[in-house]
């Protein structure tokens, strides 16, 4: 199945939390269970937290019993605070809100016809996401090599779209195209979507992969063990790129290495707008880094920083992959500046 599915009102992920041990489907037919799941990281990723939100906007449309087209868009423009609440970083989220809502506000019609247009038009959001996250394979497949070693840090995979993944979008495409090529993924403290997540992911598909811990990446690089890093994105502004706390030491060890340093990702996380200074990164519970699964084992009472994603200068930039094509820094910024 997809990471994420609809089906008549009611929309069914799986829940990362539970990975990779347990498989395990959590249904939902409101959207406040929704923005929940996206808090506590059940879903994530950025493209898949965009479509979940576009879904969650989709169940307050469809369970709704407003009589008025107005009402409805006042419980849609609610649910969208809600939603817009739940982590501040991934543009993805910001994006599918607000293009479910224009969708909404353009149609002429009754609260029933408003409805069919939103669940419509966040399910075509769910498709395309596995198209424009093929089209990111096929682009950045041109830049892998058979022998390559490749390393990527948290999870940009099929658990963090609908389907298929950006950055392992780009692997999965090399390796379907039978280059012959490893990847090794770093375990992503402090909540281990590398070592949980994209270990299964490339486990599953039959993709050499080894685990390191994200302190080993520089010893790594220094043997000359890894010679491409291709990673995701949750937000690409004018002047950085926005991705997993860790991306910006393996940018700047990239670049004292002379390795190429790829972010894949569909310009929906693209936010030409804005530039590092004005990104708020999300701050996540001291937990996450004091506690190793159940165990705590840190003193109770340190002083904890837990920031989730950091922010790498486009100078560290190789190239952005995109459904669009292979940027360079240059190319993004004329696109920017456009
Ligand atoms: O906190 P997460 O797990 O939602 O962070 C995910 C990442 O940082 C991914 O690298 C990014 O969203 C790209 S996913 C295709």
């Amino acid at each position: 199945m997809r990471t994420i599915e609809w089906d008549e009102g009611t929309v069914t992920i799986v829940d990362q939390t539970k990975l990779p041990d347990e498989t395990f489907y959590l249904s939902m037919t409101k959207c406040d269970e929704v923005a929940s799941a996206i808090q506590e990281m059940k879903v994530r990723g950025a493209p898949l937290i965009g479509v979940a939100a576009a879904y969650g906007l989709a169940l307050t449309a469809y369970h709704s019993k407003a009589k008025t087209r107005a009402a409805l868009m006042r419980q849609m423009e609610t649910s969208a605070k809600t939603l817009k609440g739940t982590r501040p970083t991934a543009v993805n989220l910001f994006w599918a809100i607000d293009r479910v809502l224009s969708k909404a506000r353009g149609t002429i019609g009754s609260a029933k016809t408003v409805a069919r247009v939103v669940v419509d038009e966040a399910r075509g959001m769910a498709d395309e996401d596995v198209e424009i996250n093929r089209k990111i394979g096929a682009n950045g497949s041109k830049l892998i090599c058979d022998g390559d070693v490749l390393l990527t840090h948290c999870n940009a995979g099929s658990l963090a779209t609908v389907d298929y993944g950006t950055a392992l979008g780009v692997i999965r495409t090399a390796w379907e195209a039978g280059r012959k090529i490893r990847v090794i993924a770093t375990e992503t403290r402090p909540r281990l979507q590398g070592a949980r997540l994209t270990a299964y992911e490339l486990k599953r598909d039959g993709i050499p992969v080894t685990l390191i811990t994200d302190n080993m990446v520089g010893y790594a690089m220094s043997q000359r063990l890894i010679n491409k890093v291709v990673v995701g994105a949750d937000r690409i502004v004018r002047d950085a790129v926005v991705n997993k706390i860790g991306t910006y030491t393996i940018a700047v060890l990239a670049h004292e290495h002379g390795i190429p340093f790829y972010v894949a990702a569909p310009t929906s996380t693209f936010d030409l707008a804005q530039a590092s200074q004005d990104v708020v990164i999300e701050e996540r519970s001291r937990d996450e880094v004091s506690y190793i699964g159940s165990e705590r084992v840190t003193p109770a009472e340190v002083d904890v920083l837990n920031p989730a994603f950091d922010i790498t200068p486009m100078k560290y930039v190789s190239a952005i992959i995109c459904e669009t094509g292979v940027l360079s820094p240059a190319e993004f910024l004329q696109a920017a500046s456009a």
